[in-house]
């Protein structure tokens, strides 16, 4: 019997659910690699079910397309992967589309997230002039990008069309920042980035102009200038206010169309209720587009960087985020929203993941990457994943096909997230 079982490990096991089709084989011939982590983060239970084959409870619910016979157009389908017998299951009591349902299904897609990304969000610099109690880039390696590596980015990258240069540093402290922006103008690559604003010299402002940097946004905690210096040391508020109003005067008066300026920040317990203040005075001083505040970010992985004296308020971040969510309405007629403006320039950049109707899930919209070049699942993942991931060393086309690219985003696009997103907003909210 030992022996059967070790042939035929489910010798022993009832009959399947009649009607339920067994898809193992023709998943493991067309996505064998695209498979449910076996070490990730609890999942919600109503995703879970009980597998049709070996009735042991667990089975994940995964968003997929399927075909039958003779029928070119997929479906939005779901098939279920049991952890306990590896099984790859379609239940057609589960289905919504009933005619795809009652048929046998012969064509599997589990690649439903987004194909070619357009954008791109890289880190230029670690350095910065500003000492945020809470930013993870203190504790990094200070570095500045090679400019030979930021060019082969666009040899690399043949789809691109916007590159944020965002990341734990202030961008407009890399020496040949303009240059920078100078080569994505000319390969016809739109410019954004986010700054301290503490940089809005004379030569800064009509460089940013006369680039054509297409977006900046001013990170702003507070209205208060002590509590934002508390915050951001040794941010100087009226001295950043200024900068603002210097830059939207002289694009203006010059007619000059970009850039455009927008408005985030992080709110805590005790500033999150400036919020309505913060968006009239960014208003007021030439701001045009509201890109969203966060609370602290609580992801297991940033706590280190806290310091101890500050980490009673991770118990308010979701307080915070509840209140920021009602507040951000303030900026409604006064601030355009991010995803608006990102409409109206025709740019792809969607935070939000793209929902497969099972659970939330993360597959971003756009790449990110770190000053080394090494792509991360996202903007809040610091640790690089694999080699084979290096945008400086790598054509994109061939990263997003690396089996271990290709499975990560199946998973998080399935929201079966892996240990190191503990902690994460996208997580927390189910
Ligand atoms: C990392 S900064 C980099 C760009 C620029 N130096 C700046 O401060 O705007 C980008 C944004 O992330 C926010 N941020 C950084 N670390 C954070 C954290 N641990 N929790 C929440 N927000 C954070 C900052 O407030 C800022 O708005
Ligand atoms: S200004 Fe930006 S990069 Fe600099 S310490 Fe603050 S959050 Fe970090
Ligand atoms: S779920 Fe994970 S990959 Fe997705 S945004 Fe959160 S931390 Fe990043």
């Amino acid at each position: 019997m030992k022996r059967l079982r070790k042939l035929w490990p489910f010798a022993r096991e009832k009959a399947p659910t009649p009607g339920v089709q067994d898809l193992t084989a023709l998943w493991q011939r067309t996505h064998g690699h695209l498979k449910p982590l076996e070490e990730h983060l609890p999942m919600p239970p109503d995703s879970l079910s009980t597998c049709s084959f070996c009735k042991q409870p667990g089975a994940i619910a995964l968003s997929v397309q399927v075909g039958t016979d003779g029928r070119e157009t997929l479906t939005d389908a779901v098939v279920h992967y049991c952890p306990a017998c590896q099984r790859y299951f379609f239940d057609p009591a589960v289905q919504a589309n009933r005619e795809v349902a009652s048929q046998p299904i012969s064509k599997i897609n589990a690649r439903c997230w987004f194909a070619m990304p357009t954008f791109l969000n890289i880190e230029p610099t670690t350095c910065c002039n500003f000492r945020c109690w809470y930013c993870i880039g203190r504790t990094m390696p200070q570095v500045n990008m090679k400019l030979d590596d930021y060019r082969r980015i666009f040899d690399h990258f043949p789809a691109l069309q916007t590159i944020a240069l965002v990341g734990e540093g202030e961008p407009l402290l890399h020496p040949d920042f303009f240059l920078m922006a100078d080569i994505a103008r000319d390969r016809g690559v739109r410019v954004m980035l986010t700054s301290n604003g503490s940089r809005f010299s004379d030569d800064v402002i009509r460089n940013l102009c006369e680039s054509a940097v297409t977006y900046l946004s001013v990170s702003i905690d507070s209205v208060d200038p002590a509590t934002f210096a508390d915050s951001r040391p040794p941010g100087n508020l009226d001295e950043i206010w200024r900068g603002v109003e210097r830059l939207r005067s002289y694009r203006d008066r010059h007619g000059y169309r970009y850039p455009v300026i927008g408005l985030k920040g992080t709110l805590f317990a005790h500033t999150v209720d400036q919020l309505p203040a913060i968006i009239e005075e960014g208003w007021r001083r030439g701001m045009e587009v509201y890109e969203g505040f966060q609370p602290l970010n609580p992801m297991v992985t940033y706590l280190p960087c806290y310091p101890e004296d500050k980490k009673a308020l991770l118990a308010s971040v979701g307080d915070v985020a509840a209140k920021i969510a009602g507040y951000s309405r303030a900026a409604e007629g006064k601030l355009e929203s991010i995803s608006q403006f990102c409409a109206r320039e025709r740019i792809e950049f969607d935070k939000s993941g793209r929902p497969n109707g099972l659970r939330p899930g993360c597959d971003e919209q756009w790449i990110y990457a770190l000053a080394s070049g090494d792509i991360t699942p996202c903007c809040m993942i610091k640790e690089p994943v694999s080699p084979r991931w290096n945008l400086f060393q790598h054509p994109l086309p061939e990263i997003l096909a690396d089996p271990l690219y290709e499975s990560t985003r199946f998973n998080l696009f399935n929201g079966i997230f892996p240990p190191g997103c503990a902690g994460c907003y996208k997580v927390g909210c189910r």
